[in-house]
């Protein structure tokens, strides 16, 4: 079987001062091409540090962690933001827009990251936010758009670039859960249509029951 993800023993230390908080504590965790896992837990119980680890955000205090059958811990800082790039996509809670560019440019930044010819970059977002369902709200600020929109922009900038794997903290946790549910379908559809990996990380069991696999955190540990 084909491994994207696979963490032997990770531990995640924050040092604060003097105060040492262990975030994480030897995380054993193996993920296929084409899964759809739910990370779970209380607050505090390490899930977004998980996903930054995951998403080469951070680093690992200790332990051996493989993406896409790369040694995460010998890439320098230009390798770490070439895979970033390349081959995974970010959704989060808060969208993370810029307020100040309409729904095609926002999809547009990270194409023009990797250096695609302007002509390029207009057909894949076009082809991006039709995925989404927002072919029709191509030119509009995300001020003119409700959460759910907010958050289909956001989806379309993340898989503009065809990542192998959507990292995803919290992508429902600002939105109803009719609209919640209605991105869970987006992601429903990019896993099985596409093929893309998906993690995410969520506190709502009916969004957590839509992957095909459920981590549970407890404290830094996997239950
Ligand atoms: N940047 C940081 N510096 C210090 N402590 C942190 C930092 N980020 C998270 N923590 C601590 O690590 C633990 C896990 O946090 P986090 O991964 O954000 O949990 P969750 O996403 O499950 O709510 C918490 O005790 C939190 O206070
Ligand atoms: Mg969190």
């Amino acid at each position: 079987m084909d491994k994207v993800i696979k963490m032997d023993n990770i531990y995640k230390n924050y040092k604060l001062g003097q105060v040492n908080v262990e975030a994480l504590k030897g995380i054993n965790l193996e993920v296929e091409k084409g899964e759809f896992i739910s990370i779970m837990g209380p607050s505090g119980s390490g899930k977004s540090t998980l996903l930054n680890l995951i998403g080469c955000l951070d680093k690992p205090t200790k332990g051996l962690y493989e993406l896409d059958g790369n040694r995460v811990e010998k890439l320098n800082d230009y390798q770490l933001s070439e895979i970033r790039n390349n081959f995974l996509g970010f959704v989060f809670q808060s969208f993370n827009l810029l307020s100040s560019l309409n729904a095609i440019k926002n999809v547009e930044i990270p194409l023009i990251y990797r250096g695609i010819r302007k002509k390029v970059r207009k057909e894949l977002c076009k082809e991006a936010l039709e995925v989404v369902g927002l072919g029709d709200r191509m030119h509009h600020l995300p001020n003119q758009l409700s959460g759910g929109q907010q958050q289909r922009v956001a989806i379309a900038r993340a898989i503009v670039g065809k990542p192998a794997v959507i990292l995803a903290d919290e992508p429902t946790g600002a939105l109803d859960s009719k609209t919640g549910n209605d991105i869970m379908d987006i992601f429903q559809k990019l896993n099985k249509e596409n093929n893309m990996t998906i993690v995410q990380v969520t506190h709502e069991e009916d969004i957590a029951k839509i992957g095909n696999r459920i981590i549970r955190l407890i404290d830094g540990y996997i239950q």
